[in-house]
């Protein structure tokens, strides 16, 4: 009897803890913990997360068709020029027509403006023009990294409409500032697949489970650390930028045992991999103004902003060189600006050498 007592006994604290460590071990999809964080607001509707859900699916399909470039014929350049007059490949138009209608039978969405096309679309059946949300992305970041493998990305603004419901978008609606953007967030295609989406409150970074195909919370709460030791710009183009660029860069190549210069350097060419490794790992990712392109080369509203969202909510700094990213007022949709964007320190201390 005593023996049973005790093999029962075993078995039981076996069988505690195994449930215990499931409870730890406990996926977290995107959809549960947006539920999860819209019940903390009782005034939230769930719209929100419903256009995220939206976005997410978008990006799954684009994942899945990244991942088979090099298998199919999708591969290579389309021919066509996009707005700023570079040349489309197959897979940025796929992304782009993906997320245009995913995100026209989404019932939360009423308009989007796409680094891919000239003007905004405005959605006008019955219920898009109901709905308060407009979305801005560009939809394949990074597009020159597709023939080699490397990582590239969609990266996705979301405002509240300024237009009335039940209204076509117009586009002001698309023409907002950074410090009114309801939600941001990318998707990097790399060695993994994952979701990182921010709000004012916080970031959060989800990878894409592909057995069950979900964006599951890997990276909570994550965090730009205020001090880096890498910095990111395409160094090549030295000889064009401004006095205080190169000085700064002199400054990270120095030696300086203390300060553990000199710095390494890394550069993708892809906005969404280098940001990526500068929020995980901290440091600093420039893309300045030169004597030839005084603004810059990154879209204010499809590239600069989101990003600047991201990192300032994980803690980081995103500049132009004259103040926040977040706070320009937009005059155009394709507008370009300078961007200083990462670890607070780093960024303050780049900026101290253009004064
Ligand atoms: P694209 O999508 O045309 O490849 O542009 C990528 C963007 C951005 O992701 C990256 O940081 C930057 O352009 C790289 O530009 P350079 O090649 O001039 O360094």
């Amino acid at each position: 009897m005593l023996h049973y007592n005790f093999l029962l006994i075993t078995f039981a604290s076996i069988l505690l803890k195994s449930i215990m460590e499931t409870k730890k071990r406990k996926l977290i999809t995107l959809d549960e913990f947006t539920i999860q964080e819209t019940r903390k607001f009782p005034n939230a509707t769930g719209e929100l997360s419903s256009l995220l859900r939206d976005i997410a699916l978008a990006c799954k399909i684009i994942n899945k068709q990244v991942n088979k470039a090099g298998l199919v014929d999708i591969l290579g350049k389309h021919g066509a020029t996009n707005v700023q007059g570079e040349e489309q490949m197959k897979l940025d138009i796929f992304a782009n027509e993906t997320l245009i209608n995913v995100l026209q039978n989404s019932a939360e969405c009423a308009g989007i403006a796409s680094e891919e096309n000239d003007e905004f679309v405005s959605f006008d059946d019955a219920y898009s023009v109901n709905s308060k949300y407009v979305v801005l992305f560009d939809p394949l970041d990074g597009s020159s990294n597709i023939d080699v493998n490397a990582s590239i990305g969609t990266i996705f603004s979301i405002y509240r409409r300024l237009s009335p419901l039940g209204s076509p978008c117009t586009e002001a609606d698309f023409l907002q500032a950074g410090n009114k953007l309801m939600a941001a967030g990318y998707v990097i295609y790399g060695s993994s697949t994952m979701l990182v989406y921010a709000t004012k409150i916080g970031v959060n970074g989800f990878t894409l489970e592909t057995s069950i195909g979900e964006f599951c919370l890997s990276h909570p709460d994550m965090k730009c650390s205020e001090n880096g030791k890498i910095y990111s710009l395409n160094q090549g183009n030295t000889n064009k930028y401004e006095q205080g660029v190169k000085d700064f860069l002199n400054y990270c190549m120095e030696e300086n045992k203390e300060e553990g210069r000199p710095y390494s350097h890394r550069y993708i060419g892809s906005m969404v991999a280098d940001l990526h490794r500068t929020l995980i790992k901290g440091g600093i990712f420039i893309y300045p103004a030169d004597k030839k392109n005084t603004a810059g080369k990154l879209r204010l509203q499809y590239e600069c902003n989101p990003m600047a969202l991201i990192v300032e909510a994980a803690g980081g700094v995103a500049d132009f060189g004259a103040g926040r990213i977040l706070d320009i007022e937009p005059v155009e949709l394709h507008q370009r600006t300078p961007i200083y964007i990462g670890s607070k320190k780093m960024v303050e201390k780049a900026l101290s050498f253009a004064q």
